[in-house]
């Protein structure tokens, strides 16, 4: 038998009547800053995110300018928030909505959930919060509320409970406001029903609702099963310093972080006199080294375990310019043409160095 979740209706709009934050795209739910801010708010917490949708669609403000703007622009805006993937599906499906719909956003839930990087979540959020449209909007947040107010030990990681969970809100979303109702799940689990460490149920609307707190087992649920360990890869980061400029290299256009910047790197971890080794045989001779230390990042399914140093290249090396060969390890040479000399202040300007090398990236100076 499953929860009557009817039941919360009122008292969650009329919590979230008192208690929602405001936002900018709460204050104006168009379906594009909707979506905008949905897709920002799927891995970052609101705080973070309200800087970035500013500036986000003060530089983009409506779905043509997103579709058009170069590829570097765009990824500079969203240079901190991570998971690239989410801004370059944003694009695709701008310029999707531009060509096959005439640069406005689907009013309707199946035709959102064939754009890129739009799954049953955003559609339904989009759908519900900008078009007013009956749909449930389920992520981990909800699916961690609502397993608490059932009282269910569901495996949340399971997509059979999320679908199960999703049509059991569709049948009773309220018709006259249900972005509220779905705002107001998400902002109960962002605010209340939190998910790491004990919940605040003493401040909840529908704790005399809720099996979870009723039975005391609001610590227990949701249930998730383990995922598998993310791979780990070990890396070596070259911060190349000649004449105030730092060697940047792009990656490839497919990939983990495509298309964006990095420090050239080399597989596994060098110590000082390997990696000196190695650049003597590349024919470089006049340099110093210097060990940066340890930096690790955690993407979703890998693991950097980085060591990092500081090449100071003697000017008298230099006469090999424009063309970098010879000057890097012979491992990293994917794509040669794409490496480029730079200042710290134009690569902060133009380029964008994500945030896994960001140990590295400070040890830059001026
Ligand atoms: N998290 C993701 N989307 C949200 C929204 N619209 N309101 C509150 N928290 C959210």
């Amino acid at each position: 038998m499953n929860y009557d979740y009817s039941l919360t209706i009122d008292y969650l709009l009329d919590w979230y009547d008192l208690n929602a934050r405001i936002l900018a795209w709460r204050e104006d739910p168009n379906p594009y800053y909707v979506w905008v801010s949905e897709i920002m708010l799927q891995q970052t917490r609101v705080e973070a995110v309200k800087f970035y949708f500013e500036r986000f669609v003060n530089t983009l403000p409506n779905i043509e300018a997103l579709a058009m703007v170069e590829e570097e622009k765009l990824h500079k805006l969203w240079e901190g928030l991570g998971y690239y993937t989410r801004v370059r599906n944003l694009q695709k499906a701008a310029k999707i909505i531009m060509n096959e719909y005439n640069g406005v956003m689907p009013a309707n839930y199946e035709e959102l959930l064939k754009l890129p990087g739009i799954g049953s979540y955003t559609a339904g959020a989009i759908a519900s919060i900008a078009f007013h449209i009956t749909q449930p909007a389920v992520d981990g947040n909800v699916l961690r509320v609502m397993k608490r107010v059932a009282g269910s030990y569901d495996d949340i990681m399971k997509s059979s409970v999320k679908k199960e969970l999703e049509q059991d809100l569709r049948e009773i979303i309220p018709s006259d406001r249900p972005g509220d109702y779905n705002q107001a799940i998400m902002e109960l689990g962002a605010t209340v029903c939190i998910p790491n460490g004990k919940p605040l149920c003493e401040k909840c609307p529908i704790m005399h609702l809720c099996n979870a707190y009723q039975q005391g087992i609001e610590m227990d649920i949701p249930v998730k099963t383990a995922k598998k360990p993310r791979k780990i890869e070990d890396k070596t980061i070259l911060l190349m310093e000649r004449n105030g400029e730092y060697a940047i290299h792009k990656r490839e256009s497919k990939g983990l972080l495509a298309g964006l910047w990095e420090f050239p790197n080399i597989e596994g971890k060098l110590t000082a006199s390997a990696l000196e080794e190695m650049l003597n045989k590349q024919g470089l001779q006049n340099f110093t080294i210097e060990n940066l230390g340890e930096g690790k990042h955690i993407f979703s399914h890998i693991e950097w375990h980085m060591v990092g140093y500081l090449i100071r290249m003697n000017e008298a090396m230099t006469v090999k310019e424009p063309s970098f060969d010879g000057y890097l390890p012979e491992n990293n040479i994917a794509s040669k043409e794409k490496y480029i000399w730079a200042s710290v202040k134009k690569i902060d300007k133009e380029y964008t160095l994500p945030t896994a090398f960001k140990t590295y990236r400070q040890c830059m100076t001026n």
